[in-house]
């Protein structure tokens, strides 16, 4: 996720950009640039790192123009470097792109492109939008962006500018946000409100599919099918802070809803339903590496270990290679059986929980070959594994981890199903099966986050509740777990997750009317040994809230709240299934006054032992 921003009007743009690109660093800072039209010339400067770097770099390199456009980075395609950061050029420094999303056939364009003659200088998927549109380039800048388009699959928001041409910045969104900032005699645009509330309050929210043409007095926008529209602005009344959470009064809350968003970014471009076919490129196992696989073994710390247990269920059922889940601190100080045979999956958000670091140290150490599953470009744990699996989840903000959770899971189950079509030990079926129920996932979860208002009122009848169980089976018993960890994490209050099945050798002992249960109760082999169990805490007196699904009707004189989730194959349900829990957390902590995006005591990421 990153932050574009454009300015055209009196002002020097490079002042405007800059001062939209600090309000939009929050997007994601691993390098950042600014492109301007100066007397016929483009003037780039680009940076690594944090945007003061940038700032440096312009001061010492001064530019000047009054139509211009920039970008923050969150990498997603090439690692953070001067040349992968935006803006990018087609051949000649004629046209200059910024983008934020991904392109998902940019291998097939760029090869295309090169032997058409064009030269590339990046790693990343967004200079061949420059290119195509130089291809496409006839002297009108509107023309050519719209035909370089239609050859792109994928999201995006970008602006475009060219040399020859500094009456017009041309911007155009699919599948990622982008906004118009309209004043008198000058236009501002923005991936959102935040980076241009300074300047105006009056926005055109920009529709998918929309191709914009913007002049200091002009706005002229087409839709997805080249017809002209009108799209009204509206007066934004939001505060900068309000801005950045985009309305939402909290990040975390905000990483919540983006849920359908991520899931889709992350499984964007790695499934092929012509194909039937998952597409990994950087994990560059050969089949004869992947069938010599003896032993999986995962290693991950709080909810990423949580994502890790799930995934254990799947590659032993899909891949029929014995899976284990270790928690990276008990890891590294045990004695590891591991060898050149044995694949060690490292799942962390951050990249950089010391642990977890280390584990992978070791398990390099002894010949293993590793996997990263990571949010963070570049991050230590990327980069020093064998390969990384990318969860295009933009920066996770928030201390409780969400989207980076169910962007975690979207990628394991990709990791599964590739690792179990190399070694055909799938049908074609069950392949496009899933490819097809992967694709309708990013809708249910939509209708799983209408559910928050109905968590909202569950979640004021246990506000002041001093402990909680939460029980689940099989697949599910890890969100289990990860409803507690985020209950304690962000409200303080005392929870536990516990197999189900597992009360009755102690725990139910605890049951009583104090000890409220939190159950998962959607169908599924075990359904019936669930509902047996929420009868036995039921029976001691416990308020029971169950996630179920509708068909599930005998759970409601089984249980006093019911939350019920659209109904998906068992094998996704996790997915679904932790989002009631994610909303229950987050609206107990609100209602007890705590600090959700930065609970007590804890860190976003724990660098340290
Ligand atoms: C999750 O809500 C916590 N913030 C914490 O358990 C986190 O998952 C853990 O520290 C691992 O972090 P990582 O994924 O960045 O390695």
């Amino acid at each position: 996720m990153c932050g574009i921003v454009g300015y055209i009007g009196k002002k020097n743009a490079v002042d405007v950009i800059y001062c939209g690109l600090e309000k939009l660093e929050y997007r994601g800072y691993d390098s950042a640039g600014i492109a301007v039209i100066d007397n016929k010339k483009i003037q780039r400067r680009r940076s690594i790192g944090k945007l003061k770097n940038l700032q440096e770099n312009i001061k010492t390199n001064s530019i000047y123009g009054n139509i211009g456009i920039g970008h923050t980075r969150w990498a997603t395609h090439g690692k953070p470097s001067q040349e992968n950061a935006h803006p990018h050029t087609d051949c000649n420094e004629k046209i200059v792109v910024v983008h934020n999303g991904i392109i998902e056939n940019y291998i097939e364009l760029k090869k295309s492109l090169q032997n058409e003659g064009h030269k590339f200088s990046s790693q990343t998927d967004t200079e061949v939008i420059a290119h195509l549109i130089e291809k496409y380039y006839k002297n009108d800048l509107l023309v050519a962006v719209k035909l370089a388009l239609k050859d792109i699959r994928g999201s995006y928001a970008i602006c475009a500018i060219c040399k020859e041409d500094k009456s017009r910045i041309v911007v155009a969104r699919k599948d990622a946000p982008l906004v118009i900032g309209v004043a008198l005699g000058e236009k501002y645009i923005a991936s959102d409100v935040s980076a241009l509330l300074q300047y105006t309050k009056d926005v055109i929210f920009l529709e998918n599919g929309d191709v914009a043409e913007i002049k200091e007095d002009s706005i002229k926008i087409f839709d997805i099918d080249d017809n002209v529209v009108d799209r009204k602005s509206q007066k934004i009344l939001w505060n900068a802070i309000q801005a950045e959470k985009c309305g939402y009064k909290h990040f975390m809350l905000k990483e919540i809803f983006e849920q359908a968003q991520t899931t889709q970014d992350t499984f964007r471009g790695r499934i092929s339903d012509e194909l039937n076919k998952i597409i990994l490129e950087s994990i560059k196992l050969t089949k004869k590496e992947i069938l010599s696989i003896s032993r999986i073994c995962i290693v991950a710390c709080g909810t990423s270990y949580h994502a890790g247990l799930i995934s254990k269920f799947l590659f032993e059922k899909f891949t029929e290679i014995p899976t284990e889940v270790n928690i990276a601190s008990e890891f590294r100080y045990c004695s590891p059986v591991i060898d050149d045979k044995v694949l060690t999956i490292f799942i962390s958000q951050s990249g950089e929980t010391a642990d977890t670091l280390a584990a992978l140290r070791l398990a390099r150490g002894k010949k293993s070959k590793t996997i990263a599953i990571c949010n963070v470009v570049g991050s230590s744990i990327s980069r020093e594994a064998n390969y990384t699996l990318y969860t295009h989840c933009g920066p996770e903000i928030g201390v409780a981890s969400t989207k980076a959770f169910t962007g975690q899971l979207t990628a394991l189950y990709l990791l599964v199903m590739y690792i179990a079509s190399i070694k055909e030990v799938i049908s074609n079926e069950q392949l496009a099966n899933f490819i097809s129920g992967l694709r309708d996932i990013p809708n249910k979860i939509s209708e799983t986050l209408k559910l928050s208002s109905q968590i909202e009122e569950i979640a004021k009848l246990f506000q002041n509740t001093k402990q909680f169980i939460y029980l689940a089976r099989n697949i599910n018993y890890p969100i289990a777990l990860e409803g507690a960890l985020k209950l304690k994490e962000i409200s303080y209050i005392y929870a536990e997750g516990y197999p189900a099945g597992e009360m009755k050798h102690g725990p139910i002992a605890l049951i009583d009317e104090t000890m409220p249960v939190m159950v998962i109760a959607t169908n599924s082999k075990v359904y019936e040994k669930v509902l047996s169990n929420i009868e036995e805490a039921k029976a001691r007196g416990a308020k029971i809230i169950a996630i179920a699904n509708k068909s599930n009707n005998d759970i409601v004189k089984n249980s006093d709240y019911q939350i019920f989730v659209p109904e998906v194959d068992d094998f996704f349900s996790p997915l679904i299934n932790v989002i009631p829990l994610q909303f229950f957390a987050y609206f107990v902590s609100v209602m007890k006054g705590c600090d959700v995006d930065q609970p007590r005591n804890l860190a976003k990421s724990v660098t340290v032992e």
